[in-house]
């Protein structure tokens, strides 16, 4: 049988950390705003609250079990709550990434989900990435909502707010945030003269299946 090394527990926690620093350099995050999970034993190792990532330690990376108990010396992200439900909801997910990119967000602001307006939609799973409605950062209601809004998808915006995105690993949950900014650009871009055609229900489902041959599937 292959042996599959998998990564110490520190290399997971200066993995976060580095996801962290290139959420800001790669323009989909600014400040503290975003936060960062990986699975972890039973729980998860998550950012800690309100701390900048050019800071941050390995040490400073919270563990959290799914019963609630933490390990670390810090307090765990304030969004700690939908990090633990979807991981909890969804065990194909490994990883997820929260942040404040400024396309996601502004159509967040708007309420609008983003529509299938490019083929690439597919990549969040479905044929739309939904807007979740409001709820105070940090709450059980908000986490039922993100919860609710992915529903058969990978990612989703959160209303007046930012956008979550999930994946089997956290190399993943990072490609597909840039996906997601990237996607809502377009949308932006194109709200300006209306809105733009779309693609068809069955058009995207014909893209996942093909997808499932390219690397684009978890
Ligand atoms: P934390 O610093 O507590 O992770 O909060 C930032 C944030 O994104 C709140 O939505």
């Amino acid at each position: 049988m292959n042996h599959v090394p998998t990564l110490s527990d520190i290399d997971v926690r200066q993995a976060i950390i580095d996801a962290c620093l290139d959420m800001n350099r790669l323009g989909i995050n600014q400040g503290t705003s975003g936060n960062i999970s990986v699975r972890s034993r039973d729980g998860i190792l998550i950012t800690p609250t309100s701390l900048p990532y050019k800071t941050m330690t390995p040490q400073d990376v919270v563990w959290m079990g799914f019963d609630g108990r933490i390990e670390g010396t810090r307090q765990p992200s304030s969004e700690w709550r939908f990090h633990i439900d979807i991981m909890r909801a969804k065990p194909n997910v490994n990883a997820i990434v929260h942040a404040h990119p400024t396309a996601c967000t502004t159509l967040s602001i708007m309420e609008k989900s983003i529509p299938p307006i490019h083929y690439m939609v597919a990549v969040a799973g479905g044929h739309d990435i939904r807007c979740a409605p409001y709820a105070t950062f940090g709450t059980k209601e908000l986490s039922h909502n993100a919860l609710s809004a992915l529903e058969g998808r990978a990612a989703c915006l959160l209303a007046h707010h930012g956008m979550i995105a999930t994946s089997s690993t956290l190399d993943k949950a990072m490609w597909l945030s840039v996906e997601v900014e990237t996607l809502a650009k377009q949308y932006l871009g194109c709200l300006p003269m209306g809105e733009p055609p779309l693609l068809s229900e069955e058009e995207i489902a014909n893209v996942i299946a093909h997808m499932s041959n390219y690397g684009h599937k978890d």
